[in-house]
């Protein structure tokens, strides 16, 4: 029966690849995802990369097969419900109208997550925010002083977001943390504050920790 499975794959490392998605991946016809996400499989055949650029042709792609009759994995880096591959394949699934019962979600371990447990911080009352591929982070304003700590994808350069904050009359020493490449062999956390980030040089792979002000 034909169907699209939208598979988390962790946050980079293959420890963390769930038996499930194995499984998954190992069964459907077609496997659909970026080089960095095919790479976790050992056992993986008939595949379609997709980067940045075409990410959206193989999203409608991924839809016409399941509508042709076959099994689909669309893979998605972490957790495919937070700021992952779910929400737009929803959106293209409604337009072509496929029905919801003809897509599974197999979830992951988000970046979210794994911050969250690097920074030993209870994810259960925090500020949950993505940024990525917007450009307005000024929503984060609205609740960054309401006491809970943040955990937040940042759109751009994290000393840009850093920048913004400080611009935006955040307190400089305002205690944060930088997940940066989490679960691969150069991760990196870095505990700091606002204003030493303004001069610090990060990938685009991170997830920012905030800590609410200190009473
Ligand atoms: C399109 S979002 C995907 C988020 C993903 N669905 C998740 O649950 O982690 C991509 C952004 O997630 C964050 N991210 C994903 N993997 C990461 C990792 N291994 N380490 C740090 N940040 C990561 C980065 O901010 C990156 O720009």
């Amino acid at each position: 029966m034909s169907k699209l499975f939208i598979v988390g794959v962790g946050p980079g490392s293959k420890e963390y690849l769930t038996q499930i998605a194995i499984e998954t991946v190992k069964k459907v016809d077609l496997v659909i995802g970026s080089q960095r996400a095919i790479d976790l499989f050992d056992e993986i055949s008939n595949t379609i990369v997709f980067n940045v650029k075409n990410l959206n042709i193989h999203l409608y792609d991924a839809i016409e097969h399941v509508i042709r009759g076959k099994t689909v994995a669309l893979l998605s880096t972490g957790d495919p419900g937070f700021s992952g591959l779910l929400k737009p394949i929803l959106q293209i699934a409604k337009e072509k109208g496929l029905d919801k019962e003809k897509i599974e979600v197999i979830p992951s371990v988000s970046s979210l997550q794994l911050a969250a447990a690097k920074t030993h911080v209870s994810w259960d009352n925090v500020n949950i925010m993505t940024f990525h591929g917007k450009k307005d982070e000024s929503t984060i304003l609205n609740v960054i002083d309401n006491g809970k700590v943040s955990i937040v994808l940042p759109s751009r350069d994290v000393k840009d977001f850093a920048k913004f904050l400080i611009d935006s009359k955040i307190d400089g020493n305002r205690k944060i943390a930088i997940c940066e490449r989490l679960s691969y062999l150069d991760e990196k956390i870095v505990f700091s504050d606002l204003k030493s980030i303004i001069d610090s040089n990060f990938s685009y792979m991170c997830v920012v920790v905030i800590f609410p002000n200190e009473t």
